[in-house]
Formats: structure tokens, C-alpha cells, sequence
């Protein structure tokens, strides 16, 4: 096979790339590798990023060789996001309510630089497709673990005022609500039971899901739909290559839709944009990924 000269430039790289990379235990099935190798080569910078398995006791041997390789910065993702908290010199203010880093930034002088972009992701994405303001509203949220902070962050920083936090394990949900009433004083943030039989549906403006029910993509997902006003707008933060049950049910019963592909991507673009100042070509990715008609 004949390799092209900007190919072989990309590949080989030289003394002057800069090296990225995503730190997680799986991470053989991680996209970023692809999002932001397609980006640097359409953008033509000189990065390269690549995906290492790192296993939970090597965190931070791994962050400190990567740096001492003259890494530049690296994502995190499972089971690394907060663990890396207190190894970081300084946090943005996301990645500090939120209580997790997914993107770490290794400056010149060796300080490390702990953000947070998924709220970013997930605000972004809504807004891309739905403008309406969230302040009035009234915003279902079902679970309480690590991916409702950074819900609830993008949510409450968006200027949403009224969230229902329900869950499984209620005083998780407590927990939460208290913190997060701490983070936002005037945001009124509720905690109830996550009781599919009897959560409050006619009073939502949109409900967004954080669980990782329907994760594996064969349960049913048990929200009833049908009792949900007509246009309220359903967010499965979930990617799959597949629909997810909740996708299908919204779907099935002609209601606005979000999936969490372009949270995904997005949380990508503003990693990549502190790296590197450019802005990620998003809609190339996307068709590059997925397909024309994906943007
Ligand atoms: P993540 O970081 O992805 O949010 P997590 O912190 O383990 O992962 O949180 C998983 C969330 O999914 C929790 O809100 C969990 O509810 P509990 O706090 O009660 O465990 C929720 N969840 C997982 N499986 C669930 C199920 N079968 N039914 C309802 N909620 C479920």
C-alpha cells in the first residue's frame, strides 16, 4: 500500500510533535483517540494523541512519566476521572463541583492543570438543537452518581432553576441536592425516589437521563412516556451505536430527542480547544464517524 506524504508526516510524526493521549482501564473501546486524530490531521497540527491502558494503581505513575515524555495534556475517562482530583496543582471550577477531571492540561513549568468538559458537552449539544431557555422550566433528572454533576452543573451554569433529582438509593440523591443547593443558592433542586410508577411526568419540561439503565442496550427502559406533555424533550446522555431503549421510546411516541453523541463530541472539541486553541472541525468528525447525515 502506497502511504501518502501527508500520511507518512502524520504517522511518523517528528521531533517538534506534540503528544495527547486518554488515560483509562478499559480503553480499547474509546472513540477520543479517533475524534482527535481526525481533527489534528484535518487541521494539520503536529499532535499526536494516543490511547494508553492505564490500570488504577498505575494512575500516578503513568500522569508523572507522561509528563516527564513531555506530554502536553491527556483525557481521562473510567475509573480515572476522580481519582486524578488530588494529584492536580490547580482546577478549573466545573472540575471541582463536579468532583471529576477528564482533561488535564501539563504546563510548561510541570503544573497540572485539572478541567472538567463534559458540562460543557452536554449544554452544548442541547443547545445545538433546542435553544430554549432553561430558566422557568422544570427539569427531570433520573440518577445521582458522577454523570448527574456534570448534568447538574451544565444544567444550573445554563440558568436552569427548578430540577427534580430522582434516584434509586434516595439518600444519594439527598446528598446531592444539599451539595449542590450549597453550589447554587438559588436554584430550587428537589430529591425524590426514583419510582417510575409515580414520578410527577405531567409537570416536566424535559427529562434527562443519567443512569446507566438500558446501558447494554436490551432492557426496556420503564419511563412512561405517554403520561409526559407533548414536546417535552428527552436526553439520554448515553452513546450507543445502536438506539437505546429511552431513544426508542421518545421516538415511538414523536418527542425531541438528544442523544449523547454530541455531548460526546463536544466534550472532545473543548479539550481539544484548550490544547491546542483551534477549534474542533465538528461536523467533519461527525461525518468522518458517522455518516452525512449525522451533523
Ligand atoms: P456514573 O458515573 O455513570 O453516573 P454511577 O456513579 O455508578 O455511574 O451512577 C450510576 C447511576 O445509575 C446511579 O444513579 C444509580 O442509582 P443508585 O445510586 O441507586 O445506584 C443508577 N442506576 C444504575 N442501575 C440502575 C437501575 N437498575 N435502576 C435505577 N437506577 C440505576
Amino acid at each position: 500500500m502506497e502511504i501518502s506524504r501527508l500520511s507518512q508526516r502524520f504517522l511518523l510524526g517528528d521531533g517538534e510533535s506534540r503528544l495527547l493521549g486518554v488515560f483509562g482501564d478499559p480503553i480499547a473501546h474509546s472513540l477520543s483517540p479517533t475524534i482527535h486524530n481526525l481533527s489534528l490531521a484535518y487541521l494539520d497540527l503536529n499532535f499526536r494523541y494516543l490511547p494508553f491502558h492505564v490500570r488504577p494503581k498505575d494512575l500516578q505513575e503513568a500522569l508523572f512519566g507522561f509528563r516527564a515524555l513531555g506530554g502536553v495534556g491527556f483525557n481521562a475517562t473510567v475509573p480515572h476521572k476522580e481519582p486524578l482530583l488530588p494529584l492536580m496543582n490547580h482546577l478549573d471550577p466545573a472540575a471541582e463541583k463536579i468532583g471529576a477531571v477528564n482533561t488535564v492540561v501539563i504546563e510548561a513549568g510541570g503544573d497540572l492543570v485539572g478541567y472538567n468538559t463534559d458540562a460543557y458537552g452536554f449544554i452544548t449539544a442541547l443547545r445545538e438543537k433546542h435553544t430554549d431557555d432553561l430558566a422557568g422550566k422544570t427539569i427531570l433528572v433520573l440518577g445521582a452518581g458522577g454523570a448527574c454533576r456534570a448534568v447538574l452543573v451544565a444544567l444550573l451554569d445554563g440558568g436552569a432553576e427548578h430540577i427534580l433529582l430522582a434516584n434509586r438509593t434516595l439518600s444519594r440523591a439527598e446528598n446531592l441536592a444539599a451539595l449542590f443547593t450549597r453550589y447554587y443558592p438559588h436554584a430550587d433542586i428537589r430529591p425524590i425516589p426514583l419510582l417510575f410508577s409515580d414520578l410527577p411526568l405531567a409537570k416536566v419540561d424535559m427529562v434527562v437521563n443519567t443512569t446507566s439503565l438500558g446501558l447494554k442496550g436490551a432492557e426496556a427502559f420503564p419511563l412512561a412516556v405517554e403520561a409526559l406533555q407533548e414536546q417535552t424533550l428527552i436526553y439520554d446522555i448515553v452513546y450507543s451505536a445502536n438506539k437505546t431503549p429511552l431513544q426508542k421510546l421518545a421516538l415511538a411516541h414523536n418527542l425531541p430527542f438528544v442523544d449523547g453523541l454530541g455531548m460526546l463530541i463536544h466534550q472532545a472539541a473543548r479539550a481539544f480547544q484548550i490544547w491546542t486553541g483551534h477549534l474542533m472541525p465538528v461536523d467533519e468528525v461527525k461525518k468522518e464517524l458517522f455518516g452525512a447525515g449525522s451533523s
